[in-house]
C-alpha cells in the first residue's frame, strides 16, 4: 500500500526560501510515490492572528500560488483548506483530553514562538494547544510521513505521544506519524539568526523579484574574521555556505569552493554573487509560473475547492471510525438504543 504523506503551512504570507528547504522540495520529490495531502493551515493561523481574518483569507491564495508555481501538481497532490474540514476541530475537541497543559508547556518549539511573538502574558488559548490540532491534521489522514523542517518534530513527537494514548484506550484506529527532515534542516535567516521568518524580517520570499534577491544576499551575514580576500574563511556557520548547502546542485563544485574559502583567497562578494547566480536560477521558473497561474484565480479556487472536497472525505471516515471507538457513534446514540 502506497504511504500517505501530510503537511501544511499557516497562510501568514508568501512562503520563503526556508519553506522551501524545510518542506517543499520533499513535497514535490515524494508526492508521485505518496498519496499527498497539503494543508493551507487558516484556523492554525487564527491561534496567533484572530483580529486578522482578511489577511489570512488573502493568503490562502497565496500559499496556493506557491504551491503550484514550485510543482506541486494538483493531479497527484490534494491541497486542502484547514477551516473547510471542520471535523479537524472536532478531532482537536476529543485529542485535547488526552494531553495534560504541563506537556503543553513544555513544548520548545511553542516556547520559543511565544518569547518571539511578545503576547506579553496573554497568550490566547488556542495558540498553547495548536500542536493538538496540529496532531489532528496528521492524523485524520493517518499520514504515516510528514516532511518538516527541524523547529516542527516537536509537534511530530506531541502527536505520537496522543494517538499512543488514543490508541490504548480506545482501539488501535490511529496511525503513527514519522517526520521527514531535509538534508539543511533549518535554514537561518540572511541575519544568520536561527530561523528564517516573516516577522524577524529576514526572509527571502519564493515571489521575490530579482533585484530584490540580490539585494538581500549582498546583506548576507558571513565570517566576520574575514576580513582581507587572502584571510582564511569559516565555512560553518556561514550563512551564505548554509544557503549554498541547501541550493547549489553543484556538489562536486561547492566542495572545491569550500576548500577555496577556508584556505583564503576567496572574496565575500565573488561568493555572494555565486549564491546569487544559484538562488536565480532555482527561483526564475518559480516566478515565472507563479505569475502565470496568478492570472487565472478561477483555476485556483477550483483546485482548492477540489481538494478541500477530497480531504474532508478522508477526515469525516477518519472521524466516523474515532467517534464509533469512544462509544459515541451517531448509530447507536443513547436515545436510538433499543432496550436490550
Ligand atoms: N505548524 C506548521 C507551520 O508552522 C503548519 C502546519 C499545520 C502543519 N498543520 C500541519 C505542518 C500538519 C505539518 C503537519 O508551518
Amino acid at each position: 500500500m502506497r504511504q500517505t504523506i501530510l503537511t501544511g503551512d499557516r497562510p501568514t504570507g508568501p512562503l520563503h526560501l526556508g519553506h522551501y528547504a524545510g518542506s517543499l522540495a520533499a513535497r514535490v520529490e515524494l508526492q508521485r510515490s505518496h498519496a499527498t495531502y497539503i494543508l493551507i493551515a487558516d484556523l492554525q493561523a487564527l491561534t496567533d492572528h484572530a483580529d486578522r481574518p482578511e489577511e489570512i483569507r488573502r493568503n490562502v491564495i497565496e500559499v496556493a500560488l506557491d504551491y503550484l508555481a514550485v510543482g506541486i501538481d494538483p493531479g497527484v497532490s490534494t491541497i486542502v483548506v484547514q477551516s473547510g474540514v471542520p471535523e479537524l476541530a472536532e478531532l482537536t475537541g476529543y485529542f485535547l483530553n488526552l494531553v495534560t497543559v504541563a506537556r503543553l508547556e513544555r513544548n520548545p518549539t511553542v516556547k520559543e514562538e511565544i518569547r518571539h511573538k511578545g503576547f506579553g502574558g496573554e497568550i490566547p488559548a488556542g495558540f498553547l494547544v495548536y500542536p493538538v490540532s496540529q496532531a489532528a491534521d496528521i492524523t485524520a489522514f493517518k499520514a504515516h510521513l510528514v516532511p518538516v523542517g527541524a523547529d516542527q518534530i516537536p509537534m511530530i513527537e506531541q502527536t505520537v505521544e496522543i494517538v499512543r494514548r488514543f490508541n490504548r484506550l480506545y482501539g488501535a484506529i490511529l496511525v503513527e506519524p514519522e517526520a521527514v527532515v531535509p538534508r539543511i534542516a533549518r535554514l537561518p535567516g540572511i541575519d544568520g539568526r536561527s530561523k528564517m521568518s516573516k516577522s524577524l524580517g529576514n526572509a527571502i520570499y519564493l515571489s521575490d523579484l530579482p533585484d530584490v534577491i540580490t539585494d538581500k544576499v549582498m546583506r548576507m551575514y558571513t565570517d566576520p574574521r574575514h576580513a582581507r580576500v587572502e584571510d582564511p574563511g569559516q565555512v560553518e556557520g556561514n550563512v551564505v555556505f548554509t544557503y549554498l548547502e541547501a541550493f547549489d546542485p553543484d556538489r562536486a563544485g561547492l566542495e572545491k569552493l569550500k576548500e577555496r574559502y577556508r584556505a583564503g583567497g576567496v572574496g565575500d562578494v565573488p561568493l555572494k554573487h555565486h549564491l546569487v547566480d544559484v538562488l536565480h536560477d532555482l527561483l526564475a521558473p518559480i516566478r515565472t509560473r507563479r505569475q502565470d497561474l496568478a492570472r487565472h484565480p478561477e483555476q485556483i479556487l477550483r483546485i482548492l475547492k477540489d481538494g478541500t472536497e477530497r480531504g474532508r472525505a478522508v477526515a469525516q471516515a477518519t472521524v466516523t471510525e474515532a467517534r464509533r471507538s469512544m462509544h459515541l457513534d451517531y448509530e447507536t446514540a443513547p436515545w436510538d438504543r433499543q432496550a436490550s
